[in-house]
Order: C-alpha cells, then structure tokens, then sequence
C-alpha cells in the first residue's frame, strides 16, 4: 500500500512540475502555480518555452515582478538563447 502512495505522489508530483523562460532566466513555477492570481492554466501553456512576450504583454506589476525572483532557478545558456526567437522547425510535407 505504502509503495502505491509513493507512486502516485511521485507520479503527481512530476505532472505538476513547471519550468518557463522570462527575459532568459529560468523559473521553476512549480509551487507558484495554484497562487498565480491569473490562474493555472496560463502558465500551464508556457509550460517549457519563452514566456517573456505574454508575460509583458498582460503588463504585470512591480510587486509581481519582485515576486518573480524567488522562482529563478537559472538562466538560458548564451548559446541557445538566439535559438529562442526562431519559429519551430517545420516538418516537409
Ligand atoms: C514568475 C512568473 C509570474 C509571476 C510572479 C506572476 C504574478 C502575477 C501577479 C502578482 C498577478 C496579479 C496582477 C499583477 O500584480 O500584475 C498576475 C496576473 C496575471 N498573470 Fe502572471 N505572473 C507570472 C507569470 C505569468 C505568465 C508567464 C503569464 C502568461 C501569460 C501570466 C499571465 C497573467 C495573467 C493573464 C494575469 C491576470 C491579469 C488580469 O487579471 O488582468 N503570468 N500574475
């Protein structure tokens, strides 16, 4: 039973785990997710890419900006930040 528990806490705790990209940090939104006043789902979408447009685009305020600090876990490697802009890779048809 035990075992059980762990997996599905293990289990959940890897489907909640959310990284993004704002101005070439890293954050892990992990713990911020359920107390982000603009909801889950938003950050959910940027789950794993450059989140930097949108999260100016909505013209977050200064306290959320100081709060944002806390969740930097690293920044995006010089080498793979002009990778950034660049649309996805298209597949032939
Ligand atoms: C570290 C990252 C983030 C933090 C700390 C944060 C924090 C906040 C805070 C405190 C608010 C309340 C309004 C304000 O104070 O400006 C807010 C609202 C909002 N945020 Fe974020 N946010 C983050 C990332 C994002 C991202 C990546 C998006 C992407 C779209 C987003 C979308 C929104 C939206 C749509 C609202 C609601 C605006 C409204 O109701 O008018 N946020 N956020």
């Amino acid at each position: 039973m035990a075992e059980q528990s762990d997996e599905a806490e293990i289990q959940k705790q890897t489907t909640l785990e959310l990284w993004l990209i704002l101005h070439h940090k890293v954050y892990d939104l992990t713990k911020f997710l359920e107390e982000h006043p603009g909801g889950e789902e938003v950050l959910r979408e940027q789950a794993g890419g450059d989140a930097t447009e949108n999260f100016e685009d909505v013209g977050h305020s200064t306290d959320a900006r100081e709060m944002s600090k806390t969740y930097i876990i690293g920044e995006l490697h010089p080498d793979d930040r002009p990778k950034l802009n660049k649309p996805p890779p298209r597949h032939p048809a």
